[in-house]
């Protein structure tokens, strides 16, 4: 059962956020869970849809093709990434998530690690055919944004690919929004980085009432 009290969460944000502390809060999400993954408020425990058709029309079984999973929270994304036959690592900055992982996938392939976006090992600059964001840079202010998208664009190898799920919003709107959904102009941010979109759809989910979301694809062009 997940227990969630949305005003409290957003004030909390807001205060790490105003102190710019804006990593300070993520454990406690995975903390407050107690050990239980299915108690952690924004985990779907199951990857987006359009991820799935991405993995089924894009084979790689038998191919070594490395990827990574960007915050990957209780793992359902870097999981199936496995399970379409990447070689996985997934990494977030918050240790409880990570425990979440090893726990709940105790025979998994996937190396589950504790790092943080925005300091990674070295080894990893430019490695990875795939790399896969799923709403991470919409629970970070300001200039992190950017800086995370800078970061994420530098772990793809060449002729690889990100792919991109995020909550979307218009242009102007929900300035106060926490998390606050990607707009047009931010999400085209990934080509102004030198990235070519292979694919781009705006969608409405399907909660009660509806939340726009984007799902898009970038490629590395050879060098
Ligand atoms: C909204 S959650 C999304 C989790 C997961 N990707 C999903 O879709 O369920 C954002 C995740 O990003 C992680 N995160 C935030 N900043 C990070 C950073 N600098 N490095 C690594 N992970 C980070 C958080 O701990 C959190 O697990």
């Amino acid at each position: 059962m997940k227990e969630f009290d949305p005003v409290k969460y957003k004030q909390m944000v807001r205060e790490h956020q105003e102190r710019d502390d804006p990593f300070g809060w993520f454990d406690s999400i995975y903390t407050d869970a107690k050990g239980d993954h299915r108690a952690v408020f924004w985990a779907d425990l199951a990857p987006n849809p359009y991820f799935l058709e991405w993995l089924e029309k894009h084979p790689v079984k038998g191919l070594n093709k490395k990827a990574i999973a960007i915050g990957c929270g209780v793992g359902d994304d870097a999981e199936a990434m496995a399970a379409y036959g990447y070689e996985v690592t997934a990494f977030d900055i918050a240790p409880s998530a990570i425990d979440l992982c090893k726990n709940r996938y105790t025979e998994s392939t996937v190396n589950y690690l504790v790092e943080d976006l925005f300091d990674y090992p070295t080894e990893w600059e430019g490695s990875y055919d795939l790399v896969y964001e799923c709403n991470t840079i919409q629970v970070l202010p300001g200039r992190y944004r950017k800086e995370a998208m800078v970061a994420m664009v530098s772990l793809i190898a060449n002729e690889g690919e990100i792919l991109v799920s995020c909550r979307s919003r218009n242009k102007g709107e929900e300035l106060d929004a926490i998390p606050l959904p990607l707009d047009q102009e931010e999400i085209d941010g990934f080509m102004d980085l030198g990235l070519v979109e292979k694919s781009f759809l705006a969608y409405d989910d399907d909660q009660d009432p509806p939340v726009p979301h984007f799902f898009s694809s970038y490629k590395k062009e050879k060098a």
